[in-house]
């Protein structure tokens, strides 16, 4: 899996909903960031079930009650945060990659 190497821009906060989250700008690997408040995180856009986006169409990730990344494919949930399954079909957690904020830009850590 090629992740990005550190520093490498992802993104910007303030371009993400809050809650919520939406695909990275980055090619090599599919990624997408998610944010609650100031706390970002990164994660491999690929469900652990199937192996399918967790992104929508559009680019979006879908949030459920603001604490849960929803798998639009067959309903798998994971903590927004850590990015640990919740319920669904999943069981493993989201691959996580690491990142940090300079002011409102999200790089890689
Ligand atoms: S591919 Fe995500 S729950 Fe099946």
């Amino acid at each position: 899996m090629d992740l990005p190497p550190s520093g490498t821009v992802l993104g910007r906060l303030s371009d993400l909903p809050d809650p919520g989250g939406r695909e990275a700008g980055w090619e090599a690997t599919p990624l997408f960031l998610v944010r609650k408040g100031s706390d970002v995180r990164c994660f491999v856009n690929i469900c652990p079930h199937a192996g399918r986006a967790l992104s929508l169409p559009d680019g979006r990730v879908f949030v459920h009650k603001g604490e849960y990344i929803l798998c639009p494919v067959h309903g798998a949930t994971f903590e927004l945060l850590s990015g640990t399954c919740t319920g669904g079909p999943a069981g493993d957690p989201l691959t996580a990659v690491p990142v940090r904020l300079v002011g409102d830009v999200i790089c890689a850590a």
